[in-house]
């Protein structure tokens, strides 16, 4: 064999191994995805190739449903080819799946640091791309824990007890730029979790209160019947916590996604027909700490921020300019335990405040319901308690902040107070009548 036919066997050779011949899902070592072509998912519904968002001529490299209007993951969402037709993925050197440019520069990569040579890539009947060990066929990296702007079924959204790790969704910066954008969302709060959305990585924005096994009690638009088939599942053994959406019908796809806006976009499919697209509505209530501390948001009344009875505004000028930032302050020190005035021994006691959405900073307990009442009030940090079947026990010491009454949903949220001033307002109450 002299060395033309050497080349000539491995030229052979290597584009039969180029080849998408026998499954059109999966990338070995050696082969690889150029624009336009894509991998097909096993059932057909889902495609990983290169796509142009709308008004862009740039190109990414990201995972749809149907079509790329449906985009549910995207890869190099900071570093886009800029050149139409030269993306190419494939398994690098090193066991990473990569997205290259025409200069072979790599644009982005799993980055998985164990090397795991002869690894494959798969793109999975959920939607899901995952990286295989190629000895042993463990998945060492996959999309669905690293995803972009959106939500789709059998995605594990949490949060890890042990490490601090969570899965964060990422906003694009607008319609045609999927770069990071400006908002994202995390599932925090183990214990009791509930979904937090961030201004900016730091800045909390919103938050859907906690989570009761049904339904988040402080996002009443967000009806069971949209959480159907959600569930929270508490994984003990490696100390995950995460809301993952199960398919009740083989027929129903729905993707749920953070628009540039910070807002959630929820889509529903059924028989590949898109049946709903609908934009979940906030009003400034929604908005993290709208009314500060101890104050109470309520949308339909006006001024839209009140102080909780038993507190008065900290500053009166600002609260009466419509400046709610610096909240409100206690007007009668509670007593906490018993307090002898003369003969007569009072107590604090609560106030019931009806449809509420609680506060941030929740404290578990695992007391009963008719013991939540008596743990408040025998803790003389503690400055309020609700009580959720489905939670159980909710305590607040500190501020509280993000408090909101709603017209329908919510729970009762009782505020400590001094009897004192209980008596005050049943009076008030009676004569309300
Ligand atoms: C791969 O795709 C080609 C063309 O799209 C098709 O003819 C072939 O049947 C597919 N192979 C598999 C295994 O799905
Ligand atoms: C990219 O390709 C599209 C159509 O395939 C074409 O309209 C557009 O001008 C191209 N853009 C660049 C930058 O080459
Ligand atoms: C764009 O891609 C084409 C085809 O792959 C290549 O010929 C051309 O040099 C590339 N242009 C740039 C600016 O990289
Ligand atoms: C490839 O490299 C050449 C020369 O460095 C550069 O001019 C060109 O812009 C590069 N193309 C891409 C797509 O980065
Ligand atoms: C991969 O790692 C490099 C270097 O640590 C980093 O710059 C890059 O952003 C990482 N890429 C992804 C997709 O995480
Ligand atoms: C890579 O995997 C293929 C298929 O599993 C196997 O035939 C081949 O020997 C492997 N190569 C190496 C270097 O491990
Ligand atoms: C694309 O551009 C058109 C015309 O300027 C505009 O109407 C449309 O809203 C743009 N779409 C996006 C997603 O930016
Ligand atoms: C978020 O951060 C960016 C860059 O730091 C800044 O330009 C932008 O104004 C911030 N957005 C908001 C709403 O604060
Ligand atoms: C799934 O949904 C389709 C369309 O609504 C319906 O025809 C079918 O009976 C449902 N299947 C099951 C098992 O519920
Ligand atoms: C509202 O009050 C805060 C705290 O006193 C102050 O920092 C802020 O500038 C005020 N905002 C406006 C719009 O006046
Ligand atoms: C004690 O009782 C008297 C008479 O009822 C009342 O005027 C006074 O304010 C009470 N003091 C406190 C600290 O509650
Ligand atoms: C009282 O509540 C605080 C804050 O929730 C907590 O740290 C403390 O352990 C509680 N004290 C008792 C005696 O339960």
């Amino acid at each position: 064999m002299d060395f033309t036919s050497v080349t000539l066997a491995f030229i052979i050779v290597c584009c039969f191994r180029q080849g998408l011949s026998t499954a059109n899902d999966t990338i070995t070592s050696g082969q690889f995805i150029r624009d336009p072509h894509t991998l097909i998912s096993a059932n057909s519904v889902f495609k990983l190739g290169f796509f142009s968002p709308q008004n862009s001529s740039y190109r990414y490299l990201g995972i749809w449903y149907l079509s790329d209007s449906n985009i549910i993951w995207v890869g190099n969402r900071n570093q886009p080819l800029t050149n139409n037709s030269s993306g190419q993925v494939q398994i690098s050197i090193d066991g990473n799946l990569v997205v290259l440019d025409s200069n072979k520069t790599v644009l982005w990569s799993s980055n998985v640091t164990r090397i795991a040579a002869n690894s494959t890539a798969k793109l999975l009947e959920t939607g899901n791309l995952v990286l295989l060990d190629g000895a042993t066929g463990q998945t060492i990296w996959e999309s669905f824990q690293h995803p972009s702007h959106a939500l789709v079924p059998k995605m594990k959204f949490g949060t890890n007890k042990r490490t601090g790790e969570k899965v964060r969704i990422t906003s694009w910066r607008s319609p045609s730029d999927p770069s990071v954008g400006y908002y994202s969302v995390t599932l925090e709060k183990p214990n009791t979790p509930e979904m937090f959305f961030w201004l900016n990585e730091t800045r909390p924005y919103h938050r859907s209160g906690p989570w009761n096994n049904q339904i988040f009690i402080g996002s009443p638009e967000m009806s069971p019947g949209y959480l159907n088939g959600w569930n929270m599942i508490n994984d003990i053994e490696d100390g995950t916590v995460y809301l993952s959406y199960n398919l009740l019908n083989q027929s129903y796809f729905g993707i749920m996604s953070l628009n540039p806006q910070g807002q959630i976009v929820c889509s529903w499919w059924i028989n590949e027909k898109l049946v709903q697209r609908m934009v979940v509505q906030r009003t400034p209530c929604d908005l993290y700490g709208y009314c500060g501390a101890f104050g109470t948001c309520n949308f339909q009344s006006s001024p839209i921020c009140s102080c909780l009875s038993g507190y008065k505004p900290k500053i009166v000028e600002e609260w009466h300019r419509k400046n709610w930032t610096s909240g409100c302050v206690r007007s009668e020190p509670l007593y906490c335990g018993e307090h002898t005035n003369g003969s007569e021994v009072s107590k604090d006691a609560f106030l019931k405040l009806e449809n509420m959405k609680v506060p941030d900073f929740v404290h578990w307990s695992d007391s009963l319901e008719d013991e939540c009442s008596a743990e408040c009030l025998e803790n003389c940090s503690c400055v309020a308690y609700a009580y959720d079947s489905g939670i159980g026990c909710m305590v607040w010491s500190g501020d509280l902040i993000d408090i909101q009454k709603f017209s329908s949903g919510g729970v009762d949220l009782y505020i400590r107070v001094p009897h004192s001033e209980l008596g005050t307002f049943l009076f008030v109450l009676l004569l309300s009548r």
